[in-house]
């Protein structure tokens, strides 16, 4: 069922696991991951960047679509559909009208004050209508659609302000993750992390989940990292084995000949990193 992601993170902080939320791009996309949730017997958050809702026709449209699987696929593990790094409260808004069942509105490019205002107001929307919300601060490094940014740690009294200021349901601190594949090792402040979940006590994200080592995974959520984001890995996978099927068979010309292997791929990819986090038999 289509639920928030109140209850999911607060279960998984205290089970001490994590929640992955996959990035969707299409119907393929969407199969492959409520699949292996349903596989697995794990909750999922499906995370809709602005960029790719724009692709699949908007807000309504994903929203239809999801609906359509989980009632053609039988799917009963908890399932979030999540705006990504929405940009304002009329995104969110426009998100949350649509029946999205989460939001993140994405301040962490405004001043401090600025962040907490807009997060502020998308949580009184939000929460009127049992929708969570997720707010950031510090800087994810790298790109993800229209959002460049280099890396900046996010600190303490900012993380504890916005969350007692705001009621947000669970935050993202940048610290030192990186949106696409990492240059070297990333470099995770752990210390910070402690800090700010004794500090706060609410589920924090891990945003840049792509590359990070399976040990600083663990460590992370063993400091109270209760949902971790991927989306560039399940890119990767898929767009190689596109590549080597149609290197395979050059006169293939039926979509469904590649784009079938590649939903399969990302559906074992998931279902590797829900083990990875623990979220596996946790519905
Ligand atoms: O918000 C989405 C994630 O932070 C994805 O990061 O593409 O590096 O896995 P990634
Ligand atoms: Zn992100």
């Amino acid at each position: 069922p289509l639920v928030s992601m109140t209850d999911m993170l607060n279960k998984a902080l205290k089970g001490k696991y994590a929640v992955g939320q996959y990035n969707i791009n299409n119907l393929e996309w969407t199969q492959a991951i409520l699949g292996a949730a349903e596989a697995e017997k794990s909750p999922v958050i499906l995370g809709v960047s602005e960029g790719a809702a724009r692709h699949m026709g908007g807000f309504t449209t994903v929203v239809k679509m999801v609906e359509g699987l989980l009632y053609d696929m039988k799917i009963t593990v908890p399932v979030a559909i999540h705006l990504d790094h929405g940009s304002s409260f009329d995104k969110c808004k426009e998100a949350i009208d649509a029946g999205f069942s989460s939001v993140m509105i994405d301040g962490s490019h405004h001043p401090i004050d600025e962040n907490i205002e807009m997060t502020k107001k998308v949580v009184e929307y939000a929460h009127a209508k049992g929708v969570s919300v997720e707010a950031e601060v510090g800087t994810v490094g790298g790109q993800e659609d229209d959002v460049i940014g280099g890396i900046m740690y996010a600190k303490l009294d900012e993380c504890i302000r916005i969350v007692k200021e705001t009621g947000i349901d669970t935050l993202a601190p940048a610290l030192g993750s990186v949106h696409g594949p990492y240059l070297g090792e990333p470099n995770l402040g752990f210390k910070e992390m402690e800090e700010i979940r004794d500090a706060t006590n609410i589920p924090m994200v891990l945003h840049g989940g792509t590359g990070i080592p399976e040990a600083d995974i663990k460590k992370s959520i063993s400091l109270g990292t209760s949902k971790i984001n991927v989306n560039t890995e399940n890119q990767i996978v898929f767009a190689k084995t596109v590549r080597e099927v149609l290197a395979e068979k050059p006169d293939a010309y039926d979509p469904r000949t590649f784009i079938v292997p590649g939903r399969e791929a990302i559906k074992q990819t998931v279902i590797g990193k829900m083990r990875e986090f623990g979220s596996s038999n946790q519905a």
